[in-house]
């Protein structure tokens, strides 16, 4: 066979070769130990002497060409198997939500965000307080100097400074009253701190919700309205408060204002103890000293304060028993407030 018809019908075999099994076959017969191009080779006695070394050379470059081809069509079959592959394989989807735990809000956050949310729609300024305090925003300004026995039920953690971490949140008052002087409707929520023994109703860190509302003629009744109003927005029903008779020094007269128990309604369960009403808040009027030491004249203002325990809100709220469960990191307690 001459070289120019080994060329033609090895390209046009090329053409109908489908797999690396035929590609290997078409090799053989080619370039292989019998093949075409090395039977040409063989050929190269029965040329003319003058010929033989342009023939040698030409059938060199014709093996060369095929073997070059053989190799280019193997790669193609190779990527083209890479291709099959991966169209074949299973795709990741990362848009496809995993069934995994996100997190969750803690329990008092919750409750903080959403009291927050309606004080601030009755027009009351959110405020932060401090954490650490000087001893005389925590007491002094609060009425409560340095031997009233009421700093007995206050122990709290001293600094080296002589300032305290803020055992109340009635401690926020005097610098909010400095701030805003008179009238004000502000709540400020913080963290407390006392040197406690724990136990399931007690920790040395909790949170309180204050509220002061300052401005001429304000009476009980505005206190009691607007914590009517708050209690009702939380628990999305009509709530009852009443009021009962307390001691506090920053206010005068001083009260314990409870609301009907939203759980059973005033009817009597295990979260009220059976007497349909729910320990909720201290309150008052507040003292003509505390108004005086915030720089607002008690002539011509009064108002009304109160301070909202409102880590025993969240127990209340989520249903849960133990205090200190909420600085843990028990999450089966701590993330059912997200569920419920
Ligand atoms: N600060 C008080 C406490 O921690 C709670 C309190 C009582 C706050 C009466 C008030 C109030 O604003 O009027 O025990």
């Amino acid at each position: 066979m001459k070289l120019e018809e080994i060329k033609k019908s090895y390209y046009k075999e090329l053409e109908g070769v489908a797999n690396d099994g035929e590609l290997n076959d078409l090799r053989i017969k080619y370039t292989g130990k019998s093949g075409l191009i090395t039977d040409a080779l063989k050929l190269i006695k029965d040329i003319e002497p003058s010929e033989r070394k342009a023939y040698g050379e030409s059938v060199n470059k014709l093996k060369v060409e095929i073997e070059d081809s053989l190799g280019a069509k193997h790669e193609e079959f190779v990527n083209k198997a890479i291709e099959a592959e991966v169209a074949g394989t299973k795709r990741v989807d990362l848009t496809v939500p995993l069934a995994m735990r996100t997190g969750s809000l803690h329990p008092i956050t919750i409750v903080q965000k959403r009291i927050i949310d309606i004080f601030a729609s009755m027009g009351f300024t959110v405020e932060d307080g401090n954490e650490v305090e000087t001893e005389y925003n925590n007491f002094e300004a609060v009425n409560v100097p340095k031997d009233h026995p009421a700093r007995d039920m206050q122990d709290t953690f001293w600094l080296d400074n002589g300032e305290v971490l803020k055992t109340q949140t009635s401690a926020g008052q005097n610098r909010i009253m400095r701030k805003y002087g008179a009238p004000l409707k502000a709540i400020f929520p913080g963290r407390c701190f006392r040197n406690e023994e724990l136990d399931a109703s007690h920790e040395n860190t909790f949170f309180q919700l204050e509220g002061m509302m300052i401005d001429k003629n304000i009476s009980i009744s505005n206190l009691i309205y607007f914590m009517k109003n708050m209690l009702s927005q939380v628990f999305g029903k009509e709530m009852n408060v009443r009021l009962r008779p307390g001691f506090f020094p920053f206010t005068e007269p001083s009260f314990e204002l409870d609301a009907s128990c939203p759980f059973c309604g005033g009817k009597g369960c295990k979260t009220c103890k059976q007497s349909g009403w729910i320990e909720l808040c201290p309150c008052g009027m507040i003292h003509p000293n505390v108004l005086r030491n915030g720089g607002i004249d008690p002539e011509e203002y009064q108002g009304f304060a109160f301070g909202l325990g409102f880590t025993r809100f969240a127990m209340m709220t989520f249903e849960i028993d133990d205090i200190r469960v909420l600085n843990s990191g028990k999450l089966k307690e701590l993330t059912q407030a997200e569920i419920k």
